[in-house]
């Protein structure tokens, strides 16, 4: 069954949410970015990827234009509209990937305790370190650069870490 875009209904596909704050800047491109190199790896049929926010303030709009134009450079292309984190995502996504420390307690406060060891800082998986994905909303668009490459290498070593 597809309901709404969403496929893990069908119960055949990992799927792994992605969630930040506003779900206009890093949580859309980090779903994005995660589609394009599963789609390279020919595994796009094993898997499905959506993003969320923990806030409601974007809630129906479509992407930032700056989180946009970083990953359009990239030769990612985003399509995506804002909704925020439910109660039902914890028993809809396989891993939840969170980008800040703030948004990783908000995240764990929606969801049951049993539920808790599938939500992660993305970070954790970082060849180069760090813990937080740095919010760019106040930033420049170099900090949307650089938010890109955050994500592209914490994927890349997330997807042969825990899925293949
Ligand atoms: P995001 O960035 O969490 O990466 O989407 C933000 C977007 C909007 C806001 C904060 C962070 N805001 O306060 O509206």
């Amino acid at each position: 069954m597809v309901t709404g875009g969403r496929n893990y209904f069908c119960g055949m596909k990992k799927s792994v949410l992605f969630v930040c704050l506003g779900n206009i800047c890093r949580s859309p491109m980090a779903a994005a970015i995660f589609n394009h190199q599963i789609a390279k790896m020919g595994l796009d049929s094993a898997f499905f990827a959506d993003s969320c926010g923990t806030g409601d303030y974007h809630i129906g709009q479509g992407a930032d234009s700056r989180t946009l134009a970083a990953a359009e450079k990239q030769g990612v292309a985003i399509t995506h509209t804002v909704r925020q984190l439910q109660a039902d995502d914890f028993e809809n996504f396989d891993h939840i990937l969170v980008m800040d420390q703030q948004n990783y307690r908000n995240t764990l406060r929606v969801a049951d305790a049993h539920h808790h060891p599938k939500v992660e800082l993305i970070r954790t998986y970082d060849p180069d370190g760090g813990i937080e994905v740095p919010d760019p909303y106040y930033g420049t668009p170099q900090d949307f650069d650089e938010t890109f490459l955050i994500l592209n290498r914490s994927i890349q070593r997330f997807i042969s870490f825990r899925l293949t």
